[in-house]
């Protein structure tokens, strides 16, 4: 019987900083409004001719992880990359990493579920080690939004919550069962898949037809969010997969030494911790920095906490997401 924990963390984000000031000249938009209803004061975004990717940013995320976990980057049997803005349509991004690292050849899987993204990765990753077919799993999440939001006014409810960056964690087999991941959640809604979500290109209206459409006003291709609906969505999932890990734990609220809530919008995390009564010091928020990254904001605000010594031996931490889809869950860890 084995258990599986994160034996390294690592991040990367562009430097190239947009504040809300900076947005505030491309559309109409006020850093104010943006603060008021979202937390964001700043994001980061990939520059054209900078070299980033969003496989070179997991790449660059996951070499910290590997060095950090003391292990060899050959020692990695597994690649789970999540991701909503792969380098291509097809392949995936893991086989990417694969390469870039100098992998041989292992198995390497993207996983499509958005902002719950590292949360499912890290879920797959836990069943794989805790079977014995793997001791090593590397888990990537990276984004590059940036170079797919419509960056005026029309887009403003969406481009200014997004940002870029890359988190990874290596996930390695233990021996002791009282450490680790204890138990993860997932659950997803399809019912809802429109709410949040890029509709093309998509098999019933391939890139040939939007080509030959040369329309200037088709918004199809950038993300659309229903905001007000994703909100109320957010809060009552994100409070229920919380729930679902504690009870299954025997643990209570006030257990909780560090929540990591995927980092979509500050109102929302902060909803969640009033509804949970946890103090400042149990969550972890840093989507003032680096804006919404999507697969990539529980990795890189994990590796931030962990590296301010936020995440102590024993620590029992709650990581916790929910996104298009609609997906959501959690991952319950005795540190
Ligand atoms: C997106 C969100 C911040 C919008 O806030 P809201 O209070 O719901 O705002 P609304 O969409 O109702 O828009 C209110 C007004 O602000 C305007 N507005 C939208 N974006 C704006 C912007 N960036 N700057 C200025 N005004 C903006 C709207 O056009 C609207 O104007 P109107 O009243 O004249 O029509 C909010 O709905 C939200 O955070 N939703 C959840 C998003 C999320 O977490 N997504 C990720 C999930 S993983």
């Amino acid at each position: 019987m084995y258990n599986s924990r994160i034996s390294g963390l690592g991040m990367y984000v562009p430097e190239n900083i947009v504040t809300n000031d900076d947005l505030s000249k491309m559309m109409n938009t006020s850093s104010d409004w943006i603060i008021e209803r979202t937390g964001i004061e700043q994001r980061r975004h990939i520059k054209k001719g900078d070299g980033n990717s969003t496989a070179k940013m997991g790449v660059k995320a996951a070499k910290i992880a590997i060095k950090r976990a003391g292990i060899a980057t050959n020692d990695i049997e597994l690649i789970l990359f999540a991701t909503l803005s792969p380098d291509y349509y097809f392949p995936g991004s893991g086989v990417i990493v694969q390469e870039e690292l100098g992998i041989p050849t292992c198995p390497a899987m993207d996983i499509r579920t958005q902002c719950s993204g590292f949360v499912y990765a890290m879920s797959t990753a836990d069943q794989f080690v805790k079977t014995g077919m793997y001791k090593n799993v590397l888990v990537i999440g990276s984004e590059n939004q940036s170079g797919g939001l419509d960056m005026t006014t029309r887009g403003r409810g969406v481009s200014v919550i997004f940002g870029d960056g890359a988190g990874a964690a290596v996930v390695s087999r233990e021996t002791d069962l009282s450490k680790g991941i204890m138990s993860s959640h997932l659950h997803s809604e399809g019912e809802h898949a429109k709410e949040l979500s890029i509709i093309d290109p998509n098999t019933s209206r391939w890139i040939p037809e939007i080509i030959a459409d040369n329309n200037p006003d088709d918004i199809s291709f950038y993300p659309y969010m229903n905001g007000q609906f994703v909100f109320k969505n957010a809060v009552t999932r994100f409070s229920e997969v919380i729930n679902e890990g504690l009870e299954k734990n025997g643990w209570e609220s006030k257990d909780i030494d560090l929540l990591i809530p995927h980092q979509a919008n500050l109102r929302i995390a902060q909803f969640i911790q009033r509804k949970f009564r946890l103090s400042d010091d149990q969550v972890y928020n840093n989507i003032q920095k680096y804006g919404n990254t999507t697969a990539a904001s529980i990795p890189i605000a994990l590796t931030e906490a962990w590296e301010a010594g936020k995440v102590k031996e024993g620590g029992k931490v709650v990581l916790a997401a929910f996104g298009s889809g609609f997906t959501w869950g959690s991952v319950m860890i005795n540190w």
